[in-house]
């Protein structure tokens, strides 16, 4: 969700939180803003807090590097970049929120549930809130704490004790001119030195050109930053050790690297990270091995059903990796939308599986529904790809994608590694089950192996796209229709058009249409069906047939030669040949560039859409 970072000891702070805002803008863009803690003049006056912010959506971080020039000498600031949750995206808003007095700057991520209480306190007291969100409660709430006689950090880990929610703060201080106070619950939030620095950041992205020295503050836990040391203690202000932050990555990952957009370096970076995903893990002869999993053989094989969550992409991954386990592993699997699951009184037990996909590891309705899970006794798992995330410290096992940081909003890249990955973890499934025989295993995994290269083929088509594009643009409205695993890869495919090119498109199940959304079919209807080879086919071109007998244009994802396909559709969208239930990873790739070529000719901004966040740490 919101981008936090922090920095002290710097002799330009505001180039180090414009450039770590620049990497976090991902997570929101709908304003942005910074402190600074300007050092005493040779005129004698006092540290002041300088703050600029801005609400011009993606121009807003452009427009805070304008005021460069009349940033004050400082050595700390802190950043943010917000996506809005309690009140508009105003300027008023966005962060950093101050105190009464102008002296405690706050910027923060999540929700703080208990704020209109603790507002209404607050007010009656004196303060006075200028904004309408829930985070300037706790500049004001600082303030108090200071006010007393505490010193920065610790006022900070009081005032941590009576927010109820999720949060990640930071904090600073004019009459603390080299000290940062940074505290969080369930939201994360990253500290790191060098010999002369100290940062802050929600995310590892914003502060890997700075240091490698990261640490991972824990729940309730409050670090106090300064120039080259860290101290972190908990609640109670007993000194903890933070937990070190293992980084797998280059800075340069983070980057644009000559693409015009992290979107199509993402897209392109696909066969790359399915090779890193399965990377030692898949065998030829289909043996399979998860060095991090730490769900041994035992409690796996005791598993009698797999229950998969996820939202968005993850989600439709999750549909993907129900289908292999149920195929493969002959385990009654289902697929869940993370934030309907929790709430609908699930009953489980430590024989159910429940597979927590999520590419951040940090989603809220996700991370609940894995808490949830927990709570009523299943074995846990999460797949996700962030080391050390939420979801990975609170399942039972772990199973990371390899895809690399992914910045740009809708997932590819991630989107793809999950459904690999839970495809060949359902072969393992398979395995411990014996319920493949040697031939068939060996087979699957050679057919994942060759997973990459079938992607990077997908990739080199991209010629195809344009009437097919102009049929879209035209009818600005599109049924996207498969059937079983070409379902899932429909509604992916109907996500990517609606996120990115904002196109109204409805995947449905195309055996589904007759009992009611044919009579929208008309002359003017356009379809896209995606056309998997299996032992659906027959039934599936009959559903075609039923589209153009209502006069419908009809457009196909189909393989490379599939001439029965091209006789019956105007247009189609060619992919390379692949076994039925391992094609979602190819068949996605057109669907992902044609929405991406929409979006870019209505020029839409492709890494920044519309009203989404990256990572959405609100229910
Ligand atoms: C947001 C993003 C989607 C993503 C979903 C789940 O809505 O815009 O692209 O699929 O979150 O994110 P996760 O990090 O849990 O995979």
């Amino acid at each position: 969700m919101c981008g936090i970072i922090g920095v002290t000891g710097a002799d330009v702070p505001l180039d180090v939180l414009l450039g770590g805002l620049r990497l976090l803008e991902y997570r929101g863009y709908d304003s942005a803003g910074v402190a600074l803690v300007a050092l005493p003049g040779d005129d004698g006056s006092t540290a002041s807090l300088w703050r600029r912010r801005s609400a011009v959506r993606a121009q807003s971080i452009a427009e805070l590097e304008s005021s460069r020039e009349a940033a004050p000498r400082a050595r700390t600031g802190i950043g943010h970049t917000r996506w809005a949750t309690h009140g508009a995206a105003t300027e008023a808003n966005a962060h950093p929120h101050t105190d009464c007095s102008g002296e405690v700057a706050v910027v923060h991520n999540g929700i703080i549930e208990n704020h209109r209480k603790l507002a209404a306190r607050l007010v009656a007291a004196g303060h006075l809130l200028a904004s309408e969100t829930d985070s300037e409660v706790v500049a004001h709430l600082v303030e108090d704490e200071l006010a007393l006689g505490a010193g920065l950090a610790e006022a900070a880990r009081r005032v941590a004790g009576e927010l109820q929610g999720d949060f990640a703060i930071a904090v600073a201080y004019a009459r603390e001119p080299e000290t940062l106070a940074a505290v969080r619950r369930t939201s994360p939030l990253i500290v790191g030195r060098t010999g002369t620095l100290g940062v802050v950041a929600s995310d590892i992205a914003a502060v890997l050109g700075t240091t490698r020295d990261l640490y991972a503050l824990g729940d309730d836990q409050v670090a106090e930053v300064r120039p080259g040391s860290l101290s972190v203690s908990d609640l109670a202000g007993n000194p903890v050790d933070p937990r070190p932050v293992r980084v797998s990555w280059g800075v340069r990952a983070a980057q644009r690297e000559g693409y015009e957009d992290f979107m199509s370096k993402e897209i392109h970076e696909q066969p790359r990270a399915l090779t890193d995903t399965l990377l030692g893990r898949l065998h030829p002869d289909g043996a399979t091995e998860f060095e991090e999993l730490s769900l041994g053989e035992e409690v796996l094989g005791a598993i009698d059903r797999v229950l998969v969550v996820g939202c968005g992409s993850s989600y439709h991954a999750s549909q993907v990796g129900r289908l292999a386990i149920e195929r493969w592993a002959k385990l009654p699997a289902t697929a869940e939308i993370a934030s309907e699951f929790r709430y609908e009184d699930p009953v489980l037990d430590g024989r159910s599986l429940v597979i927590a996909v999520s590419q951040s590891g940090e989603t809220a309705d996700t991370y609940h529904a894995l808490r949830e899970a927990r709570r009523r006794g299943a074995t846990t798992l999460a797949v996700t790809n962030v080391v050390d995330s939420l979801m990975a410290r609170e399942a039972d096992g772990v199973l990371y994608t390899r895809a690399g940081p992914e910045i740009g909003v809708a997932s590819t890249k991630c989107h793809v590694s999950q459904l690999v990955l839970l495809q060949a973890f359902a072969l393992h499934l398979a395995r411990l089950r014996s319920t493949l025989d040697a031939d068939e295993a060996s087979r699957l995994a050679t057919g994942l192996a060759a997973l990459p290269e079938l992607v990077a083929r997908a990739l080199g088509k991209s010629e195809q796209y344009g009437a097919v594009a102009a049929r879209i643009v035209e009818a600005n409205d599109v049924f996207f229709l498969g059937r079983n695993v070409g379902y899932t890869i429909a509604q992916e495919g109907a996500l990517k058009l609606k996120e990115l090119a904002y196109v109204r498109a409805e995947a449905y199940a195309a055996g589904e249409m007759k009992h009611g959304p044919i009579s929208l079919i008309d002359r003017n209807a356009v379809a896209l069906v995606v056309v998997t080879r299996g032992a659906l086919l027959e039934k599936l071109l009959a559903n075609v047939e039923e589209l153009r007998a209502r006069g419908a244009t009809v457009l196909a994802l189909a393989d490379e030669g599939d001439k029965e396909t091209s006789a019956l559709a105007d247009l189609v969208l060619e992919v390379p040949p692949t076994e039925e239930l391992l094609s979602p990873a190819v068949a996605v790739v057109p669907l992902q560039l044609l929405a991406y070529q929409i979006a870019r000719t209505r020029g839409n901004d492709v890494d920044r859409p519309r009203n989404l966040a990256k990572v959405v740490t609100v229910e």
